[in-house]
């Protein structure tokens, strides 16, 4: 189901995320909005307030500790694995979709969920939406880790420049987001999760962007 979403309830949305987040995760979320915004303005006019929810919702869940996380999927039924403790990182992307639709009724959109849950592991087959809201995150103007600062120079000046297609931009940008996500991941002797490589390689294979028509 796609919702219509108004100025007035993205103004409303803005505020009724403050409780959920710290202060800095606040200005990281604002920065995701205008991010997600400038991105949705080239590639989706029509959708760019559900893309500005989606983002605004993406990191609610974020302060949350494991124990808590874990209790949410309790709650839910939703299966964890052996080690929790090894990919707490993750689980913000897996809880947050689940207080959507318990907290945010009038927000609960197909779209939006699938793009908070895949925010941060990526998956096979990605959609335009979802990537978007991923790239935002990524690139939004408040990060300064170097890889986040060479995405976006990368992807910017990509488009200026006009030699591809917008759309081929954009994937091109989401395979280099993911081989530097796994480089970072492989030099940190961090776990990759499996979502990870199948979202790496269904952009190299051009398998995504399952929402629109590619020429
Ligand atoms: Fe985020």
């Amino acid at each position: 189901m796609k919702i219509h979403i108004s100025d007035v309830m993205l103004d409303e949305l803005r505020e009724k995320i403050k409780p959920y987040l710290k202060h800095k995760r606040y200005n990281h979320t604002l920065a995701v909005e205008e991010e997600v915004t400038c991105l949705g303005g080239v590639y989706l006019p029509e959708d760019v307030n559900r893309l500005r929810a989606a983002a605004l919702l993406h990191d609610i869940t974020k302060k949350l500790d494991l124990s808590e996380h874990l209790q949410i999927c309790k709650d839910f039924d939703i299966m964890v694995g052996d080690q929790p403790e090894r990919e707490e990182k993750l689980f913000h992307s897996k809880t947050a979709p689940l207080i959507i639709k318990e907290n945010f009724e009038g927000y609960y959109d197909d779209d939006i969920l699938s793009a908070v849950r895949w925010h941060t592991t990526g998956r096979k087959g990605m959609t335009v939406f979802e990537s978007l809201v991923y790239l935002a995150d990524y690139i939004e103007k408040t990060r300064t880790f170097d890889d986040c600062v060479v995405l976006r120079k990368y992807f910017y000046d990509e488009l200026d420049k006009g030699e591809y297609p917008p759309i081929e931009v954009l994937r091109k940008t989401m395979v280099m987001s993911f081989d530097m996500t796994i480089s970072n991941l492989i030099e940190e002797n961090g776990l990759i999760d499996l979502d990870t490589i199948s979202a790496r390689n269904s952009f190299v294979l051009n398998d995504c962007f399952t929402d629109i028509i590619k020429e």
